[in-house]
């Protein structure tokens, strides 16, 4: 099986175009709604949150897993692949969120100045700005934290109208940095959902960047290149979505993330 892993609902989304592009495949989805939000919480607790979701999908199975979770990506996935990786399952793979999505901003943006939205754990890691400059270092990432994005969401207050003041402001901060900013990345599992919020308060000759399809593109090149992982997936084309809070809300909000009605159950990690 493919796990994709997020911290609650939002990696749904990353999900759905992962299944889009490669819908052969049998994905287990492990949202920890229990725990979520990640995005302000220390290293040391994202590292831990994010092992302890690892070490369960390998024991479901996966022999791959994508980390949807920029928080995790940015703040656990280094140390997951360098340390714990080697040790506990050296033949199966994790696979994150930055790399994938700094390689299309840095082959899309002309003027070399790239805006990205996301959570305050994301921003104060620097990893997108360390991931760029090993691909170009003429490319400056302007970062703007949006604390009040995630909640929002999800509480299910999309269309509330103060979501709209809220983006504007941000965005309003993040184009004050730098006004020949050409690509916007949306780095955050949560922020496609306001997708036309963001559309129509950026410069309409900004691109706007959602994960999703950058991941499953990538996804489906990985797996060309490494036919020694892909002949280890199996190919039922089951979904199973598993959460660590109330499956009924989840089924209920998920549908929003992921399009589609599901059925979600319900697991527990154990406390850190
Ligand atoms: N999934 C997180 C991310 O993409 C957002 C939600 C959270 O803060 O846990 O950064």
């Amino acid at each position: 099986m493919i796990g994709v892993f997020d911290s609650g609902f939002g990696g749904l989304t990353v999900l759905k175009s992962i299944v889009q592009e490669l819908p052969e495949y049998d994905y287990l989805y492990l949202g920890d709604n229990a725990r979520v939000p990640y995005g302000g919480r220390s290293e040391r607790i994202v590292y831990g949150f994010t092992r302890q979701a690892v070490d369960f999908l390998f024991k479901q199975g996966c022999h791959l897993i994508v980390i949807a979770c920029n928080t995790a990506s940015a703040r656990a996935l280094r140390r997951i692949q360098q340390e714990y990786l080697p040790k506990t399952h050296p033949e199966r793979r994790v696979l994150g969120i930055v790399r994938p999505s700094v390689e299309e901003v840095a082959e899309g943006t002309t003027s070399n100045r790239v805006g990205l939205l996301a959570t305050e754990m994301v921003v104060a890691s620097g990893a997108y700005i360390r991931e760029i400059n090993k691909l170009n270092l003429s490319i400056d990432i302007f970062q703007q934290a949006c604390p009040l994005l995630v909640p929002i969401i999800e509480a299910g207050e999309q269309d509330w109208e103060g979501t709209e003041m809220i983006v504007k402001r941000y965005l309003r901060e993040l184009f004050d940095q730098n006004e020949g900013i050409d690509t916007l990345l949306l780095a955050c599992t949560h922020y496609p959902i306001l997708y036309q919020i963001f559309e129509r308060h950026t410069p309409s000759n900004v691109t706007i960047l959602e994960q999703g399809p950058i991941v499953a593109k990538k996804l489906k090149d990985y797996l060309l290149r490494h036919p020694e992982i892909e002949r280890r997936l199996t190919k039922s084309a089951t979904r199973v979505f598993l959460t660590t809070d109330i499956s009924e809300r989840f089924d209920r909000i998920a549908r929003i993330f992921y399009g589609e009605s599901i059925q979600s159950k319900l697991v527990s990690l154990e406390p850190l």
